[in-house]
């Protein structure tokens, strides 16, 4: 399952968006916004990023706003979530391999749709790296929530 989310100024990208993941016949879930009326970006992040981080180990979200900042500031205060901003397709391949980057923001403002999409289908088809440099540095993030990092 697919979780997305967007604001008013990502709503396009996020119909261009779920239309590509129909083609490519994968499910997702819409949580808004549903239209281009101003709309608050850390109620879709929070709706979004909740449902990705209460779905099983494998559920990716993928969240738009104007530059893709806002989003997933918002998105990164849930626990668990591990949401990378991203504008190439070799951050959005790192955001994966490295961080198991759980999911992926854009800005509809910043990048074309067709740039999106490349980066949509990047993120999609990467798998977390199984080195355990990297597995050790993501667990270290859930260090930080957790008050459990000490430096
Ligand atoms: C909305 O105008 C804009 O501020 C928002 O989409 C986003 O870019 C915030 O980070």
């Amino acid at each position: 399952m697919i979780e997305l989310g967007s604001d008013h100024a990502g709503f396009e990208l996020k119909e261009i968006i779920k239309q590509h993941l129909e083609d490519r016949g994968l499910d997702f879930q819409d949580h808004g916004c549903f239209g281009t009326d101003a709309a608050d970006y850390p109620v879709f992040a929070a709706k979004t990023a909740r449902a990705v981080a209460m779905g099983d180990g494998g559920t990716l979200g993928i969240l738009c706003c104007g530059t893709g900042v806002g989003i997933s500031i918002a998105a990164n205060k849930v626990r668990g979530i591990r949401a990378a901003c991203c504008s190439d397709e070799f951050t959005a391949e790192m955001a994966r391999k490295h961080n198991d980057a759980n999911i992926l923001c854009m800005g509809a403002r910043v990048i074309s749709a067709e740039t999106a999409l490349k980066l949509v289908d990047v993120f999609l088809d990467t798998e977390a790296s199984e080195d355990e440099r990297h597995k050790n540095r993501v667990r270290m993030l859930s260090d930080i929530e957790n008050e459990k990092l000490i430096v």
